[in-house]
């Protein structure tokens, strides 16, 4: 038997294994490129803790009354956001279709999670980062953001709505902010 022997056995598994490895590639490839999911890969630090307030890290981007859909200085939407248990708020937003946005999403409290069902947009909120998201809705319709992170016992009961209305009829309410 010379060393360059490979069992029969042995060969299959490494031919199994690699037909492996190469659908899961081709499967993320595809995704990334057909239906736009990517790792987002926005690296921001924020004081959970001091979301309230003006000062420390991230000063009052994330105070209560910030919230919500605005335009940033460019005239670009903005949908700013804090997850805590067990909600997101604000709970209801409403923004226009066809139009890019920018979710920046932090945490109260410990780890959450967002997802909209059928657009590219599910990631992870983690306390002490912000979460920055790009998106653009091509449909109309009411959908639930979810939060879809193991974060306790009101976890399943965690959801806000996002309500997308056609851009032609979409303005920012007295509520909102620019
Ligand atoms: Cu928040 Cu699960």
């Amino acid at each position: 038997m010379d060393n360059h022997y490979i069992d029969p056995l042995e060969k299959k598994w490494i031919v199994m294994v690699a037909v492996f490895l190469l659908a899961s590639w081709s499967i993320i490839l595809y995704y990334a490129i057909v239906d736009d999911i990517h790792p987002p890969s926005n690296v921001e630090v924020i004081d959970s803790a001091r979301l309230h307030l003006d000062t420390g890290v991230g000063g009052g981007e994330f105070r209560e009354d910030k919230l919500g859909v605005h335009r940033n200085k460019e005239g670009n939407l903005v949908v700013t956001m804090v997850a805590a248990r067990y909600g997101f708020y604000p709970q209801t937003i409403t923004v226009p279709t066809k139009t890019p946005i920018t979710f920046r999403m932090a945490s109260f409290d410990v780890l959450h999670g967002v997802h909209i069902p059928f657009s590219n947009m599910n990631t992870m909120i983690v306390p002490g980062y912000i979460t920055e998201i790009h998106t653009e809705f091509q449909k109309t319709g009411k959908y639930p953001l979810l939060c879809d992170e193991f974060c306790g016992v009101g976890h399943a009961a965690m959801y806000g709505m996002i309500n997308i209305v056609p851009k032609k009829d979409f303005h920012l309410d007295k509520g909102d902010h620019s």
